[in-house]
């Protein structure tokens, strides 16, 4: 069966990563998180001093970082940052990195490299639209922002496990703003996506939607 490349974009909190999981689970494709490459090189910025401002600066930085973010663990040059990139600080701190162009063009290329064989399930913001405009299967997934924050509000490997509903339902609204008024490569809704609306919809309901995608799209 031809090995397809699957993006999943989508504001914070729609069920990307849940349905991306699984959906590559189930194919047996690698799934990359393309938001913890962002958060993991906001991180390293962070821990070395490097002012977020300084796009030559963070741009080499992600140059020279040696990142992963497959099989669940999230690396940068070693380092395991699996849970140190999911605090609020480094939610802003990511949304940061993200709006700089240059290490937006160092990321990307990394994805397509990644990516371009297919059997890979990648999500983001800009996977259908920018990475691989030409992927077989573009999803993009939507909730409303009430129904978003309450999920990572329970979601505790997003917040740490101390953030109140209200924080998280601010920090979301912000993001959802960073994310979508950017100059480099905003969250939009790719040409050729199939738009899911999931906040009413049961996780398995998702997930067999995307699959009848894929089963059309690799017959
Ligand atoms: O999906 P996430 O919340 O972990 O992403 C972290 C930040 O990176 C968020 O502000 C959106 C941004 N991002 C992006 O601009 N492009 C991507 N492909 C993935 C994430």
């Amino acid at each position: 069966m031809k090995k397809l490349i699957i993006a999943i974009d989508g504001p914070s909190g729609a069920g990307k990563g849940t349905i991306a999981r699984t959906i590559a689970a189930t194919l047996g494709y690698r799934h990359i998180d393309t938001g913890a490459m962002y958060r993991a090189v906001g991180w390293k910025a962070d821990a070395e001093g490097i002012t977020l401002d300084d796009e030559s600066a963070v741009a080499a930085l992600a140059e020279r970082a040696a990142v992963i973010v497959e099989g669940g663990v999230v690396s940068i040059d070693g380092h395991d940052v699996t849970r140190a990139i999911r605090t609020p600080e480094i939610d802003k701190v990511a949304a940061t990195v993200a709006r700089l162009p240059r290490v937006r063009e160092v990321l990307v290329s990394r994805q397509r490299s990644i990516g371009e064989a297919g059997g890979v399930v990648m999500e983001g913001r800009d996977i259908g639209s920018v990475v691989f405009p030409e992927a077989d299967v573009k999803i993009y997934l939507d909730a409303s922002a009430a129904e978003r924050a309450r999920r990572r509000a329970n979601d505790t490997q997003h917040t740490g496990g101390q953030a109140g509903a209200a924080a998280v339902a601010a920090s979301i609204a912000a993001r959802d703003q960073a994310d979508s008024t950017r100059s480099a490569s905003p969250l939009t809704i790719a040409h050729g996506a199939t738009y899911i609306d999931t906040t009413e919809l049961p996780i398995e309901q998702v997930v067999e939607a995307v699959m009848t995608i894929v089963r059309q799209r690799s017959s």
